[in-house]
C-alpha cells in the first residue's frame, strides 16, 4: 500500500509573539522534582559509576542500609515490569549528555495503547520526548496540543515534532494538526478553547502531565535550578515573570521563609537555616547559588559528609522552586481542569517527582472519584444508570491491560493506578533521574 505522508498544520502561539497575552507572575508556574544533585549526564559509564556511588555511600552506615531496605521493600510493590532493552537506550541516548530521556517512556505508551487517541494533549512539552513516541505510535491522531512554560523547552519541541513528523509517513492521508502553546498547564481549558471549540465539548481523548524539570533547566547553570553548578539565584520557569528565589530569600519575611523551607521543602533544619538566611541580608543578601550552597554546608553537620549538604541543599532548592512557580496549587488546579477536559474513555497520565506532588495526585484523583452523587448516597436517575453502564464496560476493557494491577472504581471514572508505577530498576540505572517518578492514571467515565 502506498504511504501517504501526512498533511502537518503547525501552529504556534509563539510566533507572531505579539498575539500572545502578556505573561505574569502568576502565568508561571513548576511542578518539578528533578532531583538537583544530578546533572543529566547519560553516558552509560557515567550512569553506572554513579549508581556504584549511591550504593557505595549508603552501605557505609547502618541506618542507610536500613531506610534502603525499607525504600527497595516498598519500590518492589511498584515497580514496572516493563523490560527496557538496554541496547536501544544507550544508541538513543547514550552519545548526548545533554538530551533530556523522557521518563517511564514504555509505561505511558501502554496507558495509551488501548486508546482510540483521536485528539492528545501534552501539557509539559519539554523536549517532546514522550510526544513523539505517542504520536508516531497513533497513526489515528487528528489533533496534538502541546504547552511548555518555558519558551526554550517549547521552542525545542516545537522543531522536535516537526522534523518526527516530517520523518514519518503514515498510513492514513488524514491530517494531523499540530498546536503548540507557550502557556502554563493552569490555562489548559482556554487553551483548547482557542484550538477548537469542539476539543472542550467533546474532550481530549489523552492528556499526559511530567512534572519533573528537563535535562536542559537543570543544565543549564543560568537557570538557577542547579545545586551543583554556581549561577543567579532564579528558578523561575518562565523567564518573564517577576518573582525569583533571590526575591524569596532576601525579602519575603523571615517566618514565611521558614514556612516555604519547612512545607514545601519537609527540611526538618529549617528554623536555623531560616535565621541565617536573614541574617545575611545584613551583609547584602543571597544572589547566587554557590551563596546558598555554602549557607546551607555551614549550617549541616559535618559527620554527614557530603551526602548530608547535599540532600538539605536539594530540599532548599525544592522548596524555593515550588515557592517560585507556585508549584502545588497549580498542581491540584490543572489535575481538576484537565481530567474536566477529558472525553469519556478518556486517560489522563501523571508523573511526579517528589512527595509532596505524588501527594497532590494522589488526592486530586480520589477528589474526582467521590464528588459523585451515587457515591455520597444520591439518588440514582437515568443518567446515573446509564453511568453505570458506562463504568462496567470500561472495567472490563480496563482489566484485560497488562500494566493495569489493581484499580479504583468512582462514579466519574476509574483510577488505574492504585498504587502508583515506578521506573524499572534498569531504567532507574540507565537514567538514575527517574528514581524518584511516581506515574499515576486516571480514566474518565
Ligand atoms: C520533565 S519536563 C517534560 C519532558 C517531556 N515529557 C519530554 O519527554 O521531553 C517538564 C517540562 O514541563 C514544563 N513545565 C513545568 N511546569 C509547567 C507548567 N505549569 N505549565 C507548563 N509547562 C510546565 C517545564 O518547563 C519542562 O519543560
Amino acid at each position: 500500500m502506498a504511504r501517504v505522508v501526512r498533511n502537518i498544520l503547525f501552529r504556534s502561539s509563539v510566533f507572531p509573539s505579539a498575539l500572545l497575552p502578556p505573561l505574569k507572575f502568576n502565568d508561571l508556574r513548576l511542578h518539578g522534582g528533578c532531583n538537583f544533585s544530578i546533572s543529566a549526564s547519560i553516558n552509560s559509564k557515567t550512569r553506572k559509576n554513579k549508581v556504584k556511588k549511591v550504593e557505595k555511600s549508603s552501605h557505609s552506615n547502618n541506618s542507610s542500609v536500613i531506610n534502603q531496605s525499607k525504600l527497595s521493600q516498598v519500590k518492589r510493590r511498584t515497580r514496572s515490569d516493563k523490560e527496557l532493552d538496554e541496547e536501544t537506550f544507550l544508541n538513543k541516548y547514550g552519545n548526548d549528555n545533554s538530551a533530556h530521556v523522557p521518563v517511564l517512556l514504555g509505561e505511558v505508551l501502554d496507558v495509551f495503547t488501548s486508546v482510540t487517541l483521536r485528539s492528545f494533549l501534552d501539557c509539559t512539552l519539554g523536549s517532546a520526548g514522550h510526544s513523539s513516541a505517542i504520536i508516531r505510535a497513533h497513526s489515528e491522531m487528528q489533533v496534538y496540543v502541546g504547552l511548555d512554560v518555558d519558551p526554550i523547552a517549547h521552542q525545542l519541541a516545537q522543531s522536535q515534532l516537526k522534523s518526527i513528523i516530517d520523518r514519518n509517513s503514515f498510513d492514513t492521508a488524514s491530517a494531523l494538526k499540530v498546536h503548540t502553546f507557550l502557556k502554563n498547564f493552569k490555562d489548559v481549558k482556554s487553551v483548547l478553547g482557542e484550538v477548537e471549540d469542539d476539543l472542550l465539548v467533546c474532550g481530549v481523548d489523552g492528556i499526559l502531565m511530567d512534572l519533573g524539570m528537563s535535562s536542559m533547566q537543570v543544565n543549564d547553570a543560568a537557570r538557577g535550578f542547579s545545586v551543583l553548578k554556581n549561577g543567579p539565584l532564579d528558578m523561575r520557569m518562565n523567564p518573564k515573570a517577576t518573582l525569583k528565589a533571590e526575591d524569596v530569600l532576601n525579602s519575603w519575611p523571615a517566618d514565611e521563609v521558614g514556612r516555604v523551607l519547612r512545607e514545601y521543602g519537609e527540611e526538618s533544619n529549617w528554623y536555623s537555616l531560616q535565621n541565617r538566611i536573614v541574617k545575611a541580608r545584613l551583609h547584602g543578601g543571597l544572589h547566587s547559588t554557590n551563596e546558598l550552597v555554602d549557607l546551607i554546608k555551614n549550617s549541616t553537620s559535618r559527620t554527614k559528609g557530603r551526602q548530608g549538604w547535599i540532600k538539605t541543599a536539594t530540599r532548599v532548592f525544592q522548596a524555593l522552586r515550588i515557592a517560585v512557580n507556585d508549584e502545588l496549587k497549580t498542581l491540584e488546579d490543572s489535575i481538576h481542569a484537565s481530567f474536566e477536559s477529558l472525553s469519556s474513555g478518556g486517560r489522563l497520565a501523571v508523573i511526579s517527582f517528589h512527595s509532596l506532588e505524588d501527594r497532590i495526585v494522589k488526592q486530586a484523583f480520589l477528589n474526582i472519584m467521590n464528588c459523585s452523587e451515587v457515591d455520597r448516597g444520591g439518588v440514582e436517575d437515568e443518567e446515573g444508570k446509564h453511568l453505570r453502564e458506562l463504568r462496567k464496560i470500561n472495567l472490563d476493557t480496563v482489566k484485560e491491560e497488562a500494566w493495569v494491577k489493581q484499580v479504583i472504581q468512582g462514579h466519574n471514572g476509574t483510577i488505574l493506578t492504585k498504587r502508583p508505577i515506578t521506573p524499572s530498576e534498569k531504567e532507574e540505572t540507565l537514567n538514575p533521574r527517574s528514581r524518584s517518578a511516581k506515574l499515576r492514571v486516571i480514566q474518565k467515565s
